[in-house]
């Protein structure tokens, strides 16, 4: 009986052990890999060409030598994206309090509905978040090209009689090293708390 309890408490080091190992050699994903060994980097990003909120334009190469925190999604879109965006934006405000250096930093929300999504609309939509975020708009082509680069997954839905729409889309933040390199995504359901400190070790990792 005793032996039996031993053994079982013996296993139970062992199983922790190993469990521990395995947490130490496992390859993970660090937040300040910068190389284009994952394979993520080479499938997740690449070149743009588009307006952002102000009418300027703006390409990938804009924001050499930034980070860039981008999100795709529409000023249309009835749930999932103001969420995300508010969520983007209590990070950076997050930041702000924590005075935390941004100048390095630029997040972007690039619309995947480029016809109803004008500069003018995104201009006035973008007042509800934060003042960092950075708005991009474009021609239909040029945006689909910003979200096959991504691999947003984007699909018009049935448009109504009174001319409306939904976009079926999906929604990732993605966090891009300086030479526009994949660096971390966050999915949605991520607290804007975890996502301001993953953001902060990445931007200090740099100093
Ligand atoms: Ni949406």
């Amino acid at each position: 009986m005793f032996n039996k309890k031993r053994s079982i408490i013996n296993g139970f080091i062992i199983g922790i052990v190993i469990l521990i190992l395995l947490g130490i050699f496992l390859p993970r994903p660090k937040p300040s890999m910068q190389s284009s060994e994952s394979p993520q980097a080479v499938l997740i990003g690449g070149a743009f060409e588009l307006i952002d909120q102000n009418g300027a334009p703006k390409t990938n190469l804009s924001f050499h030598d930034q980070y860039m925190l981008i999100y795709f999604g529409y000023s249309f879109c009835p749930d999932v994206c103001p969420i995300d965006l508010q969520k983007i934006s209590m990070a950076l405000s997050t930041l702000d309090e924590e005075g935390m250096d941004t100048s390095d930093l630029q997040p972007l929300f690039i619309t995947i509905d480029p016809e109803r999504d004008t500069p003018e609309n995104l201009n006035e939509y973008m007042k509800n978040f934060h003042p960092k975020i950075l708005a991009l708009s474009g021609s239909v082509e040029a945006i689909k090209t910003a979200t096959k680069a991504y691999r947003v997954y984007v699909n018009k839905g049935e448009v109504n009689e009174d001319g409306s729409y939904l976009m079926d889309h999906s929604s990732i933040i993605y966090l891009m090293g300086k030479r526009g390199e994949y660096i971390d995504h966050f999915s949605p359901d991520i607290s804007p708390t975890i996502m301001a400190d993953k953001i902060k070790l990445v931007l200090t990792s740099d100093q």
